[in-house]
């Protein structure tokens, strides 16, 4: 039968001290309501709706599920039946979350889902903490759990229990319907607590099932910037970890920051102070680091990028980039590429065994097969209104300091000296030095 859930995320966040909601807080570079309907969907759940304030609304869709605005925040309980008021009555089971705990992994949905068995109405994952904690407490009596109390109604005897409500349950749809519309806001906080349909549910005869969270942390929500800051070490290690597992050397995961939906090729060493992010592609036997950053990069195999950042780019096999260069905004590497310090590529093509390899910058530019780009060569690509295009031949020359008036274009075998200043088209083999650059009498 199918699962549907409801992920509840229009709470303000109030101790995040933001101006941005806080289930879009990033954790490793995605929002946390990100990782929680992830895991929702590897646990099996096939339809998902969102229950979200004002600001979360308008972005909902990059999710792709259904949200639902709840306009005035009445309590977990307000916000439940604000869902259920916006989905179709059909029997089965219904998981509900709190969008602030991207921890949770889908074997934890997946059990409390296994623990709502065809006599229950609710099972609960529960959590054993150390005290004092804000968490509500579960209340047990001789047959199990009765009730959950919240921490602010709780008596002293009550704030001494250990085991607290971690905030993940399975209903079956009619019983939650049912103790949902039976909810009261009588209590400290005077909201409609989802927590009371375990008492309400109890007392109408109902079975509801604990499940204890294998591991406390996975489950705590993230309520201010320092557990955020918590969050991000646990999710980082994981997908380090994960890589690790497939035969990616991680020198030290501390100082490696990497993000979901990665692809990096075995035997691939990362050393210190590096990230990858932004759906990069990394090879095999690559080599990246120390202190380089990728970001939408899809590097071949055996590349090298050391000490360097490549942004929304590609480099072929055996392309080395670094240390200190800067490959952005859509440029492409070929193979055997080398790219030396101090030298941004932007929006270029270069072809195979191009090597520029001190003090550059290339924009704009198309360059050919085993071209040579000298010391300290700059396209002047910006005429103070418009980017225009340098295109350079396959085996030029480029001396030293050379400057590349742009539009213009370099023929096939040309050389330009050392200090050249290039503001007219060089054909193919011709030999051109000075400011401006004259053709050189034949050798
Ligand atoms: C809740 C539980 C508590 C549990 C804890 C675990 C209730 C009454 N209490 O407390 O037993 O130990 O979570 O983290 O459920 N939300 C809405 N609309 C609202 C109120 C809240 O969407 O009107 C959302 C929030 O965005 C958040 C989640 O529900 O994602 C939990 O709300 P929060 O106020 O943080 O509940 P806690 O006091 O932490
Ligand atoms: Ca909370």
């Amino acid at each position: 039968m199918t699962v549907r859930a409801i992920v509840l995320a229009a709470g303000k966040g109030t101790r995040m001290k933001s101006s941005t909601t806080k289930v879009l807080h990033e954790v490793c570079g995605r929002p946390m309501l990100w990782y929680v309907l992830q895991a929702l969907r590897a646990a099996g759940v096939s339809e998902i709706i969102v229950v979200t304030n004002g600001e979360l609304q308008p972005r909902i869709d990059e999710f792709r599920v259904q949200g639902v605005v709840q306009k005035e925040q009445l309590g977990t309980g307000h916000a439940v039946r604000v869902a259920l008021d916006a989905m179709a009555k059909q029997p089965g089971r219904v998981l509900i979350a709190y969008g602030d705990m991207p921890l949770v992994d889908a074997d934890t949905y997946r059990s409390v889902l296994g623990a709502l068995d065809g006599s229950g109405a609710l099972a609960l994952v529960t959590a054993r903490v150390s005290l004092p904690s804000n968490f509500g407490r579960i209340v047990r009596g001789n047959g199990g759990v009765e009730r959950i109390v919240e921490a602010r109604d709780a008596t002293e005897a009550e704030l001494a229990i250990d085991e607290v409500n971690a905030g993940i349950y399975a209903f079956q749809e009619d019983d939650l319907r049912g103790a949902v519309a039976r909810l009261r806001n009588e209590n400290a906080q005077k909201e409609y607590y989802l927590t009371d349909t375990v008492a309400d549910l109890i007392g109408a005869g109902k079975r509801v099932a604990p499940v204890v969270a294998k591991n406390p942390a996975h489950v705590m929500g993230i309520n201010d910037r320092a557990e955020l800051a918590l969050a991000r070490a646990e999710m980082n290690a994981r997908l380090c970890a994960d890589h690790m597992r497939e035969g990616v050397t991680i020198v030290d995961p501390l100082s490696t920051s990497l993000e979901p939906e990665l692809t990096i090729g075995r035997d691939t060493v990362i050393y210190p102070n590096s990230s990858i992010g932004r759906l990069s592609e990394v090879g095999e036997r690559c080599v990246i680091g120390p202190s380089s950053r990728l970001s939408n990069a899809q590097l071949g195999d055996e590349v090298t990028v050391r000490e360097s950042s490549v942004a929304d780019s590609r480099a072929g096999d055996r392309t080395t980039i670094g240390p200190y260069a800067r490959i952005r905004d859509g440029a492409q590497l070929g193979e055997d590429v080398r790219i030396g310090n101090f030298v941004e590529v932007k929006n270029s093509k270069l072809a195979r065994g191009v090597k520029a390899s001190h003090l550059s910058y290339i924009g704009d530019a198309e360059v050919g097969e085993e071209t040579n780009i000298g010391a300290g060569t700059i396209t002047c690509n910006y005429d103070g209104t418009r980017k225009n295009k340098t295109v350079i031949g396959r085996n030029v020359m480029i001396g030293s300091n050379t400057s590349l008036i742009a539009p213009i274009t370099i023929g096939d075998g040309a050389l330009t000296g050392a200090g050249s200043v290039v503001t007219k088209d060089v054909p193919a083999g011709a030999r051109v030095a000075g400011n401006p650059a004259k053709p050189l009498a034949a050798k």
